[in-house]
Formats: structure tokens, C-alpha cells, sequence
């Protein structure tokens, strides 16, 4: 026992000396690769690469307990994740006896940097008595995991399956036609960013109860152009933990990305509802890390079929969900449509004036928005103010009526995500009236609401509690016309009587969320 306890401690010390070289390495290896690489090809490569202490957060949230782990890292870049998962396995008190990592990287300029960090983990797991093995694979990943999935043999004429995968996907939009779509739709897939298609072909060649830990942006949480992936991803797999860096610049800081950015482990096991963790801070250390456990069917509701991800770390965040959940109207109900605003500048250049004209509409900006009112004519913008009409302009132009318009894309110092204003027609003299591109508007059959539905309406998705609700599933600064459609809203008599309680000056944040709180929820 003792002999046993001897050697145990001197194994322990010399593991913790390569554990400590290895992390320092990858960080070394990591800033200079990344100062090689040439920036365009970066981006459209999507080789942001991932900082140790966060690979070190993702390595820890694996559960694995079998004796001959086999380890995927798609993707690869200079080894940070697989290194900082065979590192978190060397350290447990009882470690496997094998670990097998395969590491596809397609980029020449990473692979002597992912030898270097293969034959680390080796060292590491030689002095942990650990059996390691490795296959570096300098090939294109999805068509590697596609074949596979198709039923061809997988590399070396065996089909591989793996336990563990830790993976930091490529982030790029993949057009219609492209080889990648083809690929993906070839294992029954449809998406339109690279990201989503390595984390489902990733969650496919996974064993039955095989994890998963990915860090990728937080846009695959909502929207329509995910809905696909998230209904093909839970067909198989289970989430037991989101983390979301609650700060837009923490993951990728260094390389100046911004987009907020979500860690996830899931497994390959559909049985059960399991309960799971949801997190969130600024740091992968961060002290203040705020954390609940809910059930899987809170965080993806069974009957919802756009299968939105809410991740709501705080308990005040179910109180929001609460609330809003007690609203008995939608916008289909409300007999309202929300379009995206008609006119793409660039595209009818001809037909822009800086000012109105005779034979002109007004043309409508986001930075026509004042104070809950569209304000119109603006001299001091850049942006035109008026459309030519004309026979070009036909489809174009709503008529004169009251709607309400919401910024597409809020600026980061919004203190809102959506931000509504009312377009009065008696403060904009003109029979018909057009909206860019950069504003959705709520109508009603192509036409005006109400002044009062208008009125109410805004005073709904200008308030705090929709803000809140919002954030808990958009990690980012854009608003959908499919995310307004999906939001719940009060029924047309509560949105009437909101609006008969707006005046001619629209009320402040906190009268906005006193009214609502009082006319929707009797507060
Ligand atoms: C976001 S980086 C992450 C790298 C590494 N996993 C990390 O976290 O530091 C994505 C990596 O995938 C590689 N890559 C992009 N497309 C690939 C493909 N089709 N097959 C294999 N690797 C690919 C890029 O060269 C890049 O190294």
C-alpha cells in the first residue's frame, strides 16, 4: 500500500511539472501562431484561437469516466483544447488508462504547432501512466465526418467513434450553392453557418452518452436560420450545461472579436429531461459567476417548435420569464405582420433626396427615431429624407396610417435591445411613406394600425420587461422580424389600453414600465 502511495505522489509531482509546462506552452504556441497568420485568410479561415484558461473551463466540465477515452478535436488549430482536456485527465485522482486524441487541422501553418502540442499531451500522459496515442489528420473536417456519416469508411478503413469532443468550430456564413452546404445536406442538414455544421457532424460521431464542449457564438440560440440545426441537434443530444460570457470581447479579446459567446457541454442521450447548468459571467474565473440548475425542458420548452434556447442564469430572469409567459396574445392574434423595411438604399440611389420635394415620400431611418416619435424631416443627418416616386417607387411606399418601427440593428450604447417609435401621421404630412431597410414596421394588412393599438404597442416593446425577456435568448445587437414575431404580447384590449395612457410626449423609461406594470399586470 504504501509502495502504492509512494509512487502515486512522485507520479502526482511529476504530472503537475508537465501538466504546468504543457499550459504555459499552449499559450506560447497559441500568440505566436496566431501573429503568422495572414488576416484575411484568418477570417475567412475563422482561426480565432482559443486563450488557455478558457480551454482549461471547457476541459472541466467533461464527466467521462471510462477507462479508454477517445477524444475528437475538429479544428484544431495548435491543440489548445484537446491539450487542456488530456491535461484535465492527467489530473483526476483515477485516471484512464488510455487516451486516444484525433485532431483534424486543415491549415499547414498550424500543423507543426499541433505536432509539437500532440507530443506534450504524449510526455504529460506518459508521466501521469497513462497510455496515449494520436492521429493528426491534415484534412478537411466535414468532409472527413460527412463520409463517414454517409456510411464510407472513415480514414484508415475503420468507422471511428469517439467519447469526448472539445471543440472551437470555424464562424463563417456559407452561401446557397456552396461545397459546404451540399456537404452538410448530405448528412441532412441545412444551416447557413460553418459552426453550426461542425458541432452536428461533431454530435453525430459521437458514441451513445459521448460529450460534448464547444465554444461557439451565442446567434444559434434563436432565429429562424438555426431552427434547422437546433431541431437536428436535440434529436440526438442533450445540453447539462450553457455558460454564456456575458461580455461581448472576453473569449477572443486579443483578436478583437466581438460577439457574445456561449460554452456548452452536451451529451449523446435523448432519454432522460436532465437537469442542467446555467451560467454565465464576465470570466471563465470569474468570482461573480452567477449559476442555477433548471430541467432540460426549461431551458427548450417540448411544445416549442422554434426550439429557442433560453439561457437565464439568474433567478430574476425566471420572474421575467414568469411574467411575460402570463401575456395571453401574439402578433397573429393581434391580426398585426411585422416586415422588414422595403427600401434598400443602395439600390435606388437615383431615387434619394437629402430633402423633401415635390413628388416625394418621406424616407424613414432609424435615425429618424426621437423620443418614442418618428421625428421627420432631420437636416443635420446624412441620410436622405425623401424618395422619388415614380413607377420604381410603386412598391415601395406604404399608406399614410400610424405604424410602429423598430430599429434592426440597435447601437451598442442603446440601453435597449428593441427600441420602438410611433410614426404619427399627423406629425409627418405626407399621403404615403416609406421605411429603409435598417427598420422593421408592424402593420395591418399592409396598412396603419390604430393610434392607440400604435401608441400601446411601442410602449410594450420599449419597456424594461421585454428588454429583459429579449436578452435571454439574442446574444446579439440585431432584432429579427422573426424575433418580434415570436415574442409573446398583451391581448388587443391591454395594448389599447396602454395606448390611450400615452399622450402627445412619449413617457420616460420608468413611467414606460410603471404603465406597463400597472395596465398589464395590475401591479
Ligand atoms: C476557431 S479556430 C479554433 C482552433 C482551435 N480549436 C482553438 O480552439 O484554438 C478553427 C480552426 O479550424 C480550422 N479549420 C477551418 N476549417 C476546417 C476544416 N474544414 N477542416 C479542418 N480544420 C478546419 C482552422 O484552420 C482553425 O485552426
Amino acid at each position: 500500500m504504501s509502495t502504492i502511495n509512494v509512487r502515486e505522489s512522485g507520479l502526482r509531482e511529476a504530472t503537475t511539472d508537465w501538466v504546468a509546462s504543457l499550459s504555459v506552452a499552449t499559450d506560447d504556441v497559441r500568440r505566436e501562431a496566431s501573429a503568422r497568420l495572414d488576416p484575411r485568410r484568418r477570417v475567412q479561415m475563422g482561426q480565432f484561437l482559443t486563450p488557455s484558461r478558457i480551454a482549461t473551463f471547457m476541459a472541466g466540465m467533461f464527466d467521462c469516466r471510462k477507462s479508454e477515452i477517445r477524444i475528437l478535436d475538429p479544428g484544431a488549430g495548435t491543440g489548445t483544447l484537446c491539450a487542456a482536456l488530456v491535461l484535465a485527465l492527467c489530473q483526476r485522482p483515477t485516471r484512464p488508462a488510455m487516451i486516444a486524441v484525433t485532431a483534424y487541422e486543415i491549415d499547414p501553418l498550424f500543423v507543426g504547432y499541433l505536432r509539437e502540442t500532440l507530443d506534450r499531451c504524449r510526455i504529460a500522459c506518459e508521466a501521469a501512466a497513462i497510455s496515449f496515442r494520436w492521429n493528426l489528420v491534415e484534412d478537411d473536417f466535414l468532409e472527413a465526418g460527412a463520409n463517414a456519416l454517409a456510411g464510407d469508411l472513415f480514414a484508415r478503413g475503420e468507422r471511428e467513434r469517439f467519447d469526448c469532443a472539445i471543440l472551437n468550430p470555424p464562424y463563417r456564413k456559407i452561401r446557397t450553392g456552396s461545397r459546404e452546404r451540399s456537404l452538410f445536406r448530405s448528412i441532412g442538414l441545412e444551416t447557413t453557418n460553418l459552426y453550426t455544421g461542425f458541432v452536428a457532424v461533431v454530435a453525430r460521431l459521437l458514441v451513445t452518452n459521448g460529450e460534448m464542449v464547444a465554444i461557439t457564438p451565442r446567434s444559434f440560440c434563436n432565429g429562424p436560420y438555426f431552427q434547422p440545426f437546433r431541431r437536428y441537434f436535440l434529436r440526438e443530444m442533450r445540453f447539462r450545461r450553457v455558460h454564456v460570457f456575458d461580455t461581448r470581447d472576453t473569449a477572443f479579446a486579443a483578436d478583437k472579436v466581438l460577439q457574445e459567446n456561449v460554452v456548452f457541454h452536451a451529451v449523446k442521450n435523448t432519454e432522460t429531461n436532465p437537469a442542467v447548468i446555467v451560467s454565465a459571467s464576465a470570466e471563465p474565473d470569474d468570482a461573480d459567476l452567477r449559476m442555477r440548475t433548471i430541467q432540460h425542458e426549461e431551458l427548450i420548452r417540448p411544445h416549442d417548435h422554434h426550439a429557442v434556447i433560453h439561457v437565464v442564469p439568474e433567478e430574476d430572469g425566471e420572474a421575467t420569464r414568469d411574467r411575460i409567459s402570463r401575456l395571453e396574445g401574439t402578433l397573429f392574434g393581434l391580426g398585426l405582420t411585422v416586415s422588414t423595411g422595403r427600401v434598400v438604399d443602395f439600390r435606388v440611389r437615383d431615387l434619394l433626396r437629402s430633402e423633401p420635394g415635390t413628388n416625394t415620400v418621406p424616407l424613414i431611418y432609424p435615425c429618424h427615431f426621437g423620443q418614442g416619435f418618428v421625428e421627420w424631416p432631420k437636416s443635420e443627418t446624412r441620410k436622405p429624407n425623401a424618395l422619388v416616386l415614380g413607377p420604381k417607387a410603386e412598391e415601395l411606399v406604404v399608406p399614410e396610417g400610424y405604424y410602429v418601427l423598430t430599429k434592426r440593428f440597435s447601437a451598442k450604447e442603446e440601453r435597449r435591445r428593441i427600441v420602438a417609435a410611433v410614426y404619427d401621421p399627423a406629425r409627418v404630412p405626407a399621403s404615403q411613406v416609406a421605411f429603409e431597410n435598417h427598420l422593421n414596421y408592424f402593420h395591418l394588412r399592409g396598412g396603419g394600425l390604430s393610434a392607440d393599438l400604435a401608441k400601446g404597442l411601442a410602449a410594450y416593446l420599449n419597456s424594461s420587461l421585454v428588454d429583459r425577456y429579449f436578452r435571454q435568448f439574442s446574444g446579439h445587437t440585431q432584432v429579427n422580424a422573426s424575433d418580434l414575431r415570436s415574442l409573446p404580447y398583451p391581448t388587443h384590449s391591454e395594448i389599447i389600453a396602454l395606448g390611450r395612457r400615452i399622450g402627445e410626449c412619449f413617457p420616460t423609461q420608468e413611467e414606460v414600465d410603471s404603465l406597463v406594470g400597472e395596465v398589464l399586470f395590475h401591479d
